[in-house]
This record gives C-alpha cells, structure tokens and sequence, in this order.
C-alpha cells in the first residue's frame, strides 16, 4: 500500500470483480459526465451518519441495515420502495421500544446494483456467455447482446438512484414516518395472524403514549425525532470507476457521496488489492464483509488500513459467517479486536452464510439458520463483553417466498409460488418482523445481564 492516496492510486493494485468494457471511450464519456453530475448524498449527511454509528461504537445504539440482494431496473416502482420503507420502520420501532435501543437505519437502497460473481463466464447448453453482474452492468437475459456490459447503464442506475432517494427522503421526512403515523405501516404484507397482532398491540401502547403525552399538553409535533427518521444509503462499492466517478472534495476529505454508507464484499477484501485502496481514502463509513474462513489478524491488518485513526463509527465489521460454527469463530474475533483496544462496530449477516439449495432446486434460505446465527452472535458478544452492534438483511417489504420458515412456514414447495429475487432470497416483510421481535428479545436480554449499574460504561469495543 502506498502511503500517499489519491482517487486514482486504487489503479496501481490488482482488482478482483470488475466488468470488461469493450469501448473504452465511451466508458470514459459516462464517467465524466457522472462526476460532473450532483451528487447523489452530502457529506453533511455522511457526518451525522458517522455521529450516530459512534454511538454504536459506544454500546448506546443498534443498526438496522437491509434491503435488496441486488435492486432491479424492472422491479422499480413507488410500491417495492415504499413496502420496503415500511417494513424497516416497523421493524425499526419493535427494536426500538420493544429492545429499548436507539436504531440507525440504513437501506441496501438507491445504489445497492453491481453484484459479485463466482465466475466470469456463465455456461448454458455448450454457450458460454459473460455472467450477469448487476442492472448497472449489464442484463439477466442469456444473450450474447444482453450480456455486454453497457456503460449507459452506469447513468441509468444513477438515475434510479436519486428517484429512489427522492422518494426516501419524502417519505421519511415528509411526516409519513411521524410516529404518530405506527400504526399505518402496518400491511397486507404481514400475513400472519399472530405478528399482527403483536405488531398491533406494540404500535396501539405507542399511539395511547403519544395521546397521552398531548393529553398533559405536550405537544408532540415539537419533537423533530418524533416526526420524522433518517434512512441512510448503503450499497457494496464494487464497481470502482462509478465510485472514483462519485468522488467529491469537502473541507475535511475525499467523501464517496453514491451512498451514505459503503462496504467492501467477502470476495474483494484483500488487502493489497484495489478496493481497500480506494476505500480508505474516503471519510465515509466503511463496512468490509467478514466470512467464515477470514483470518483474525489479516481483519486486524484490514482496520489498521481503514481506520488507522480507531475513530468510533468508522469502521463496521459485517460478519457473515454461517450458523455452522458460528460462536466460536465470532467469539475469537470479537476478542483479538478488543484485546488490540479496537473501537470496531460489529454487525451481522445472518444470510450470506446461509444460502442452500432447496430439494426444489431453489437458492434458498432458511429462517432457523438465520436466526442461530444471529443468537450466536449475541451469546458471543456476551462472552466477549463487546457491544451487538446490529443487523445486516436482505428482505423486502412483499409478500415473496425465497426464505424457507417463520411463522408462516415457507415450504420447500411453496418457494416457486413468489419467488422474484434477482440474485439472493430475501426474507419477505413478515419474515423480516418476526425476525425483529426476536431480535428485541435478544437485545432485552443483555439488558437483564447488565444489572444495576446504569452509570457505567455498559460496553467497550
Ligand atoms: C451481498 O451482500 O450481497 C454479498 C455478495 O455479500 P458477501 O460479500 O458477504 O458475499
Ligand atoms: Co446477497
């Protein structure tokens, strides 16, 4: 790694995942004209994203990150972003009242495209054709046409992108994320009877405290925190001439503004390779993907590279390690990093460890080995004294059976019924809150094993 950075030193290192444009002028013409474009977040947003992920870092709040595999070109629409918005503000508020924990949002939203692949080629009867890489890239059809990758498409989802910000940003501001509104994220989506209920009776004991509250005169509309949230953006920054592309000077830094958040996948991690290069020289938040087979001091070598400061909520650690297994690994992280007095925020994907192949030959996933990876990582922080840092899904807020289990019990039969995935199964909206009770119960839990001694510093990482 060289010691100086600049947007272009990424260029000097070997890179991993990265499509073969076959003009290279015309590449060229996009990505002048994206970086000339406005940016698609603002750093300011960046700073009050990184302010509150400190409280993380400190043990005082949880991260709810989750979204799409991969967002679509044609699954676009105001409903699949407004069911999605929904569903993470319900979930977001069983966390919070139900867990008593403070929750920092974050989609796998408005950028979330390019995807990694096992192999560059696919093969389908004798034809070998370029894998599909994402709707940013190129297309799902098995054509020789269809696979190019276009670099139109680079401005295509960028312009996705700033619809599905727009809509966010309304959404979330515009008083329908009023906690006055609890009760009307409510769906049709959420098919099982009993999580209803629940979710019924969580969000009636919050609208009878708020009425309650302007029953004593306290005018609830005062409270800017109760009118309204933030959901922040977050996606895998894979493709590194649309991220160099993205690049926008401010007084303290080089900010990466496609999104609010980035993270580095399993698969490009290395560390003398490109995408640890780029992504240490932006001021933003960095996630970097932890599989089952990382090294704990090549992930220590990782935080030193991207967080050689140990700024509390910097650096997030997305372990993703399978239900196999998963406590010991995690606890042997969580311990090194603490013992080196890391300030790392700790969150996990209980889905990428976990992908099978269904007996109906669906990808697939099921809810029980989701949810043992995710009790795993709470009885590891608890043994490792270290702060649950939160949650990283692929779900969605539709009715779609791509995750076997839950409540409602998803067969193996039952996944070809609404199975629309354009890359990994989600869990659907009543898989994602139940898994968010669940999740409320685990974080009430650690609650209990604190005891009386409010005034102390409850974790350190
Ligand atoms: C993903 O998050 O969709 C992904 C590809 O994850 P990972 O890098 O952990 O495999
Ligand atoms: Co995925």
């Amino acid at each position: 790694m060289t010691e100086t950075w600049t947007p272009t030193t990424w260029k000097d290192f070997p890179i991993l995942q990265q499509p073969t444009y076959t003009d290279s002028n015309e590449l060229s013409q996009v990505l002048g004209s994206l970086s000339s474009l406005p940016p698609l977040v603002f750093a300011e947003e960046v700073r009050s994203l990184k302010a509150s992920l400190a409280e993380v870092a400190n043990g005082k709040a949880f991260i709810l990150q989750g979204g799409d595999c991969a967002e679509s070109f044609s699954e676009f629409s105001e409903e699949h972003i407004q069911s999605m918005i929904k569903v993470m503000l319900q979930m977001a508020v069983t966390l919070t009242f139900a867990g008593k924990c403070p929750v920092v949002k974050i989609g796998r939203m408005a950028g979330q495209f390019a995807k990694p692949r096992s192999a560059d080629y696919e093969e389908q009867d004798g034809v070998s054709l370029p894998s599909f890489r994402g709707d940013n890239i190129n297309q799902l059809e098995f054509t020789e046409d269809a696979r190019l990758p276009d670099p139109n498409r680079l401005k295509m989802a960028y312009h996705q992108s700033a619809a599905t910000l727009n809509l966010l940003r309304a959404l979330t501001r515009g008083g329908f994320a009023s906690l006055k509104n609890v009760r009307q994220w409510n769906s049709d989506a959420i098919d099982n009877n009993a999580l209803s209920e629940q979710y019924g009776d969580l969000s009636s004991r919050i609208h009878d405290s708020l009425e309650f509250m302007e029953s004593c005169g306290i005018n609830v509309d005062d409270f800017s925190k109760l009118q309204g949230t933030a959901i922040y953006t977050s996606h895998e920054a894979l493709l590194l001439d649309f991220e160099q592309a993205m690049l926008r000077k401010s007084d303290d830094g080089w900010y990466d503004l496609s999104a609010h958040m980035l993270w580095i996948g399993e698969r490009t991690r290395q560390l003398d390779h490109a995408h640890v290069e780029f992504l240490r020289g932006v001021e933003n938040p960095i996630g970097v993907k932890v599989g089952p087979t990382a090294d704990v001091e090549e992930i220590a070598k990782l935080a030193d590279l991207l967080d050689p400061e140990n700024t509390p909520g910097k650096l997030i650690f997305i372990t993703r390690v399978g239900a196999d297994g998963a406590y010991e690994k995690l606890v042997t992280l969580f311990e090194r990093m603490k013992q080196l007095d890391r300030k790392i925020i700790w969150i996990c994907d209980p889905m990428h460890g976990n992908t099978v192949k269904a007996s109906s030959g669906y990808k697939t996933r099921k809810f029980e080995d989701i949810l043992s990876e995710v009790q795993a990582f709470f009885r590891a922080h608890k043994t490792a004294g270290t702060w649950p840092g939160g949650i990283h899904l692929e779900m969605t807020g539709r009715n779609v059976t791509e995750c076997t289990g839950g409540a409602f019990n998803v067969s193996d039969e039952d996944l070809k019924n609404c199975y629309d995935t354009m890359c990994d199964p989600r869990l659907n909206a009543s898989q994602s809150l139940e898994l968010a009770f669940l999740i409320a119960e685990q974080l009430r839990e650690k609650d209990k094993d604190i005891g009386n001694n409010s005034n102390e510093v409850r974790y350190s990482n």
